[in-house]
């Protein structure tokens, strides 16, 4: 058999070289409210690429025809990263991941995966420690048949026994994986335990230099990127992460925290990532505006807060030297000063043109919905700044392919009830009225949605905030669904409340749909 190659080689071979291994599209999109459409994901996809992640996980193919489809787009349309799919260790699962990498011209890895914990090999997988070591000698030499670059994970590794899990990574390697994975899957392990236990790899396998070793760790106490840097300490040369931190449960470690750690911090780990950091706020906005997950304001790197400095000692430290609060440039994670933008008189270009600068290219159609929008907004707004393009455009790309769309409402509202909302939708292209009543205007709007398009989802959150200052502002409003078990959350903007209302309750909706023709087998687990 040829070496065991990593496709990530063009820049990886060097000792202080970080590889990003993004999950977003796998563990991220796993996490309830987080499923995507097919566009979503490449559009998603195509982010991760322009910001220079080396490796994108695209899915588990065998999981769905849906993941199966979305990792074949995502192969044919990312130019330079490497495209990876998600098995289990059966022969089925990498055949469908193969097949689903089939036609990729570019880099292409197959992601093997088998518990090796006692915990998860008597209980989950019902297998003695010995078929676990012959399944993972079965697995990575079956996939690599199929592809070069084959990754191997030991499930819930930093639950594992040490000589066995020394084991197992030495038999993965002699099989055939050029990278090994050692995931924290529920988050248990501590920084100077999980730096200890890749220490222990690098001391205690003896082929352990023919492989890149990588981490995963979720963040069910909050050590995921604190973990994954301390491997990093002990040898780690790839990090499995997701933007903004989506994923199972807790999460996965924050790719914009990783990479800002190793790029603030290069002093204490002497290690670089070569994502192009600019390009990160425009990733976690992306990721925000499609799945409907908003991101909490004191977040690190990409929170509203992070940059913000409130206190007036802050404020003046700031006005003499940046330095004295600031331990990174705004910039340095593409977050551009807020500017007023257009008024109502500019064009349809320049329109274009500052959308561009924001990162949004949208197709003619979209653009020209979008145009208008902007165009209703300037009229009923003194003000249009920056942030209200992209909650007006992130709206307009939200809903663009729905099933149930807007077309208008009229609320009467205020102290004497019941609150009223007459509500105008097209479903499947078919505009329909109606008039309910309700428990105050929010009620009402909702009732009447339930009335046009009658369902079971219950509201589980509801959730308004304003886009800029005044009270003219647009209002940006989340909600979250959930129907059998399936949870999924919707977004809307404008600057009537009530309208957003409508609009992020029927973005949810439309997802909902999605996620219901959607249906992965419920026996798999990653
Ligand atoms: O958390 C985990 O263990 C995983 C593996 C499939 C890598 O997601
Ligand atoms: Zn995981």
């Amino acid at each position: 058999m040829a070496p065991a190659t990593n496709s990530t080689d063009r820049t990886q071979r060097s000792k202080d070289r970080v590889i990003i291994f993004d999950t977003t599209l796998r563990d991220g999109e796993q996490s309830p409210g987080c499923s995507m459409n097919m566009e979503e994901k490449l559009r998603i996809a195509e982010q991760l690429d322009r910001m220079g992640v080396d490796v994108i996980e695209a899915g588990f193919p065998i999981a769905s025809n849906g993941d199966f489809e979305a990792v074949r787009e995502v192969a044919r349309v990312v130019k330079n990263a490497t495209v990876c799919a998600l098995a289990r260790a059966g022969r089925k699962d990498i055949d469908r991941a193969a097949e689903a990498l089939q036609s990729r011209a570019g880099p292409k890895r197959i992601h093997t995966f088998i518990s090796t914990s006692p915990l998860h090999m008597k209980h989950k997988l019902r297998m003695e420690p010995e078929q676990v070591y012959q399944a993972v000698i079965d697995s990575v030499g079956y996939a690599r048949n199929l592809v070069d670059d084959v990754e191997w994970s030991c499930e819930d590794g930093s639950r594992t026994e040490h000589d066995f899990l020394c084991r197992t990574v030495e038999a993965a390697i002699r099989a055939g994986a050029g990278t090994i994975n050692i995931p924290d899957t529920v988050g248990y392990a501590t920084p100077d335990e999980f730096a200890a236990l890749i220490a222990m790899l690098f001391n205690r396998v003896p082929n352990i230099d023919k492989a890149i070793i990588s981490v995963h760790c979720h963040n069910d106490l909050g050590l995921a990127v604190a973990n994954s840097l301390a491997a990093v300490k002990a040898g780690a040369r790839q990090l499995e992460c997701t933007i903004n931190g989506i994923g199972e449960r807790a999460g996965n470690a924050a790719m914009e925290e990783i990479v800002m750690a190793l790029k603030t911090r290069h002093d204490r780990f002497g290690c670089d990532s070569v994502i192009v950091t600019e390009q990160i706020m425009r990733a976690s906005r992306l990721l925000s505006s499609i799945t409907g997950f908003a991101v909490q304001p004191n977040k690190a790197i990409v929170g509203a807060n992070a940059f913000a400095h409130e206190s007036g000692i802050h404020q003046d430290g700031m006005l003499k030297h940046a330095g004295t609060y600031e331990i990174m440039t705004p910039e340095s994670v593409g977050l551009v000063k807020s500017t007023l933008v257009m008024g109502k008189h500019s064009g349809r270009h320049a329109f274009k043109t500052k959308l561009k600068d924001l990162g949004f290219e949208l197709d003619d159609q979209a653009l020209d919905d979008a145009f208008q929008r902007f165009k209703d907004l300037a009229d009923r707004k003194k003000d249009v700044f920056d942030e209200d393009l992209v909650a007006l455009v992130d709206d307009e790309v939200a809903s663009g392919h729905d099933r149930i769309k807007f077309v208008a409402l009229q609320v009467m509202c205020g102290s004497q009830g019941p609150q009223k909302a007459t509500l105008a939708l097209a479903v499947d292209g078919a505009e329909r009225t109606v008039t309910a009543t309700g428990n105050g205007p929010v009620d009402a709007t909702f009732n009447a949605i339930k009335a046009l398009f009658p369902h079971e989802a219950k509201l589980q959150l509801y959730q308004v905030h304003a886009v800029t200052e005044g009270t003219d502002a647009q209002a940006e409003v989340t909600v979250r669904l959930e129907e059998k078990g399936r949870t999924v959350n919707g977004l809307g903007a404008d600057p009537d409340t009530l309208v957003a209302s409508a609009r992020a309750y029927l973005n949810a909706l439309n997802r909902l749909l999605i996620k219901r023709e959607k249906s992965a087998p419920a026996a798999l687990s990653a």
